[in-house]
């Protein structure tokens, strides 16, 4: 059974992350999913722009935990998932991507939205990234685009500390357009996306190039993704994985 579900309407293809029952958490099959819908999105000329969100109460709790802990033990190498293709799929994605967040967004579901045009969020919304209590570094180019758009200080508590980041402080941060209801968040961003498709689409693609230093993205990409390999080994991220599964770490 797929991970995602997507529809076409209205110039927007909305990729729903569709596993409620892990709150969202991304596997491997769902991060080549995603990269699929984008790479369609792009090709296809009828869309003209892409809503992301996720279903049910919570946006997304990040990478699949026991993919972690398969790469951990080495079963599986991560060069070799799909996350490469998902990331360069979403930082590339050359149309404007809007997401809707609600509930909880963790560690992936954070950083993807760094490479969103449009970002509502509910006000129910708790934004984190909790890499270094997983032992774990920055993904996502998020070692590069967090800090960009909300200084050092708050990029360093928000990855080490560990600290939350709610609605309105998402909104006061630049990471979000508008904090709204959750019942209506969906709704006010496939409005937005449906506005945005409605629009001469060579001059949205233009302007969102011209606002994105693709190589910058790019760059930290690579010098994260050989960190995270690395972290992912560590006895540490083990043993955070292995009490994740026994339920014995703190929960958010
Ligand atoms: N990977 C794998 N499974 C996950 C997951 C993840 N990232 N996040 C949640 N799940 C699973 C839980 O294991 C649980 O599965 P189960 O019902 O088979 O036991 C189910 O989703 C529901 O999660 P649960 O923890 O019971 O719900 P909650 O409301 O108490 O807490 C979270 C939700 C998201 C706060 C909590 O699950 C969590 O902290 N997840 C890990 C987030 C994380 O660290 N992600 C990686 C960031 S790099």
């Amino acid at each position: 059974m797929s991970g995602i579900r997507t529809e076409v309407s209205s110039g927007v293809m909305t990729i729903v992350l569709n596993r409620p029952e892990k709150k969202n958490a991304i596997t491997n099959a769902m991060y080549g999913e995603i990269a699929d819908a984008l790479n369609h999105a792009a090709s296809d000329p009828s869309v003209g722009a892409v809503l992301l969100r996720g279903e049910g109460a919570d946006f997304c709790s990040g990478n699949d935990i026991g993919m972690f802990a398969e790469a951990s033990a080495g079963t599986v190498d991560i060069h070799e998932s799909n996350t490469g293709t998902f990331l360069t799929a979403i930082t590339t994605f050359p149309k404007p991507l809007v997401a809707a967040v609600t509930g909880r967004a963790i560690g992936v579901g954070v950083t993807m939205l760094f490479h969103c045009d449009l970002v509502y969020v509910a006000h129910d919304c708790q934004l984190r990234t909790p890499f270094i209590d997983l032992a774990l570094v920055p993904e996502a180019a998020s070692a590069y685009t967090i800090p960009a758009r909300i200084g050092h200080v708050t990029a360093f508590a928000l990855f080490a500390l560990g600290d939350p980041i709610g609605a309105d402080e998402a909104v006061a941060l630049g990471i979000a357009n508008r904090a709204v209801p959750a019942a209506e968040v969906a709704g006010i961003a496939a409005a937005a996306a449906k506005a945005l498709a409605a629009k001469p689409l060579s001059a949205l693609i233009a302007t969102k190039r011209l606002m994105r230093d693709a190589e910058a993205i790019a760059a930290a990409i690579d010098a994260e993704s050989q960190a995270f390999a690395d972290q992912l080994k560590t006895p540490e991220a083990a043993a955070a994985f292995a009490a994740f599964a026994a339920r014995k770490a703190p929960r958010a």
